[in-house]
């Protein structure tokens, strides 16, 4: 009789702590439409309205998706999926225009669960580039394919394609056309270097999130910069540097001018500030982008979770598209 009870026991204990162990924790997300020279003075109260309302949107999609315990690589695809379809961002419709009046989409994404990633650089007619990367990811042997290759891999695996002028918009060609005159009247804009992005703005869209089975996701989307040339790419589809994610850490996704997040690893280097240093999440956050990125003269921002679900959303830029909600709590901002 002791001795069932004892087994009773035993077998209740263990019972009561595995429930303990895999008891849900609570779900984050934080979301970015880019960061750069966004003034409220240039800003019509009618777009901020939009931008807010496309913010809100986009955390609608990935609140309900965690809410019901969807992964947090669901919520970060299907976020970006809506921030690349909306014309207010730099991702996607609404990408910005190449020197050649072109768009040339980068995108990434990144599960923290397996450290399994996915990229796509330079694509002109898949039609959510974000798609494209977790097919890279979960349906070839690589991480990274770029231009017609890519193409190629995301038609033979059946992603929906449009021509490369679907992505157009009033707006971005005529930030491209500014560019280009204020090129043709300078002998140094031959180099090409000058007038890349010459409006300041970035806006670049990302999303991170930590799911109810405490596993981490990153995601970034980016037409790159206003009449780049050269095949050039940026931060958004390099793992490490635009986006990263690893379970029991951080997963971050930036924006901003890429060069410099390229040459900073910056979401690896928030990831090991964090795990072979002392850093906490707002320490590493503030250290980047206050501090080491603003020495070199690198504009733009980032937004991180990590596994407690703390979240940062950093930017040294004037402003910064972004939004963050967790149980019962939200908010979206623009600027400071
Ligand atoms: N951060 C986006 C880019 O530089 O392309």
């Amino acid at each position: 009789m002791k001795t069932n009870l004892y087994w009773i026991f035993l077998f209740l204990f263990t019972f009561i702590n595995c429930k303990q162990e895999s008891k849900h924790k609570d779900y984050a997300i934080a979301i970015h439409g880019g960061a750069g020279a966004i003034l409220r003075k240039e800003m019509s109260a009618e777009k901020e309205k939009e931008y807010m309302s496309a913010l809100n949107n986009a955390l609608d999609i990935g609140e309900k998706i965690l809410k019901e315990g969807g992964t947090a690589m669901k919520a970060v695809e299907q976020v970006i999926i809506f921030l690349e379809d909306n014309p207010l961002f730099n991702a996607g419709k609404g990408a910005v225009f190449t020197n050649k009046g072109e768009h040339e989409l980068d995108a990434s994404i990144m599960d923290g669960q397996t450290a399994q990633a996915g990229a796509v650089g330079g694509v002109r007619v898949i039609k959510n580039p974000i798609r494209l990367a977790r097919l890279v990811m979960e349906k070839s042997p690589h991480v990274f394919l770029i231009a017609r290759g890519a193409e190629t891999f995301g038609i033979v695996n059946g992603l929906d394609t449009v021509s490369n002028d679907w992505f157009d918009t009033e707006f971005r060609k005529k930030t491209w056309i500014k560019a280009l005159e204020a090129e043709a009247k300078d002998s140094l804009g031959k180099l090409g270097m000058k007038y890349v992005n010459a409006d300041s703005k970035f806006g670049t869209v990302g999303c991170v999130a930590l799911d109810l089975k405490g596993h981490l996701a990153a995601g970034t989307s980016s037409g790159g910069m206003t009449n780049k040339r050269w095949g050039r790419i940026g931060d958004a589809p390099i793992i490490g540097a635009g986006t990263y994610a690893e379970d029991g850490v951080a997963a971050v996704s930036c924006t901003g001018h890429g060069e410099y997040f390229i040459r900073n690893v910056v979401a690896y280097d928030l990831i090991a500030r964090m795990k072979y240093g002392t850093a906490t999440l707002a320490q590493a956050s503030h250290e980047i982008i206050h501090e080491k990125l603003k020495s070199l003269g690198g504009d733009g921002g980032l937004i991180a979770v990590d596994h407690a679900g703390n979240i940062e959303l950093c930017f040294n830029s004037i402003g910064m598209y972004r939004g963050w909600a967790k149980a019962g709590k939200r908010e979206v901002k623009i600027f400071k």
